[in-house]
């Protein structure tokens, strides 16, 4: 059997993929990961599309040649939408990954079929967002909602010297945006089902359930990443297979900006110490 030890490459522009690397860690838990927070260029989803492509190829290429990862995936759905297809193109071997808010799965859940999608103004407004729309258009009615300002909020949420005004701001948004929408619920026309469409909303679930109320379905993309994940490293041969003489998997974080926010957040949502986050000590050029 193949035993790779290499590491798996996770990235975003800061704490939201960490719920992509949690869906991670409980599908294949003998595998090491290295999640980068691109802090320092933090938040993608107002800057532009050329700005995303060039951070992330930047990344790709730091975590290919710093970490020696195996594969990659992109736990951004702004990154995604503006560089997957020229990652692909520039590392056609790499096991590749991304994430977009999940339409097909919402379709599958919606019984109204009015179904919501919140998301970065960069995903909404890219080609890709705009073909995967088209694609589904017809079948439901889907109301999209570009939510400026909230994954910036969510990560000033995780530092203790915000969190208070922070808290107060996502909770401000969030109402702001879903009240923009329409009307929630299970009632003929009412939207019953929520895409998640950045992986920064995840972590603020219970505080969208509360808003909605319990009827209302949440759909995020973790899960079914982290199982294509597998399937792909599989394909590839790639896996790890704990073997009796090699060592434990590992996490290490790494963040382009401030380690305190990243630190939090790993420590509240995935139980990890604040020493597996460390600062990237180069500059990583590229935008
Ligand atoms: N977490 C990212 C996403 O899934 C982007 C958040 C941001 O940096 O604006 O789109």
């Amino acid at each position: 059997m193949n035993a790779d030890p290499r590491a798996i490459g996770v990235f975003d522009s800061g704490i939201g993929g960490l719920s992509v690397l949690r869906a991670l860690q409980e599908e294949l838990p003998h595998e090491s990961f290295v999640y980068l927070a691109d802090n320092a260029h933090a938040p993608y989803g107002e800057k532009g599309e050329h700005f995303v492509s060039e951070r992330t190829h930047a990344i790709a290429q730091h975590l290919l040649t710093r970490h020696q990862i195996k594969a990659l995936v992109v736990a951004c759905n702004t990154a995604t939408a503006a560089a997957i297809q020229g990652l692909r193109a520039q590392h056609p071997t790499l096991p590749l990954v991304g994430v977009e808010p999940a339409l097909k799965p919402a379709l599958a859940l919606s019984r109204t079929r009015h179904i919501g999608v919140i998301a970065t103004r960069g995903t909404v407004a890219s080609e890709k967002f705009g073909r995967l729309l088209s694609s589904v258009q017809g079948e439901a009615t889907f109301v999209v909602q570009a939510c400026n300002g909230l994954a910036l909020a969510i990560e000033q949420s995780t530092l203790p010297e915000q969190a208070d005004v922070a808290q107060s701001q996502v909770l401000h948004l969030l109402q702001t945006y879903t009240q923009a929408m329409g009307r929630f619920g299970q009632a003929d026309g009412e939207i019953d089902t929520l895409v998640l469409g950045c992986t920064h909303y995840v972590f603020v679930e219970d505080a969208l359930r509360q808003l909605l109320g319990p009827g209302v379905q949440l759909v995020s993309t973790g899960e079914p990443v982290a199982r294509q994940t597998r399937r792909l490293l599989a394909a590839a041969g790639l896996l790890n297979s704990p073997t009796p003489d090699a060592g434990p998997a590992s996490t290490q974080l790494w963040t382009t900006g401030e380690r305190t926010g990243l630190q939090a957040a790993a420590q509240r949502w995935l139980g990890l110490p604040p020493e597996v986050c460390r600062a990237v000590d180069e500059a990583l050029s590229g935008a």
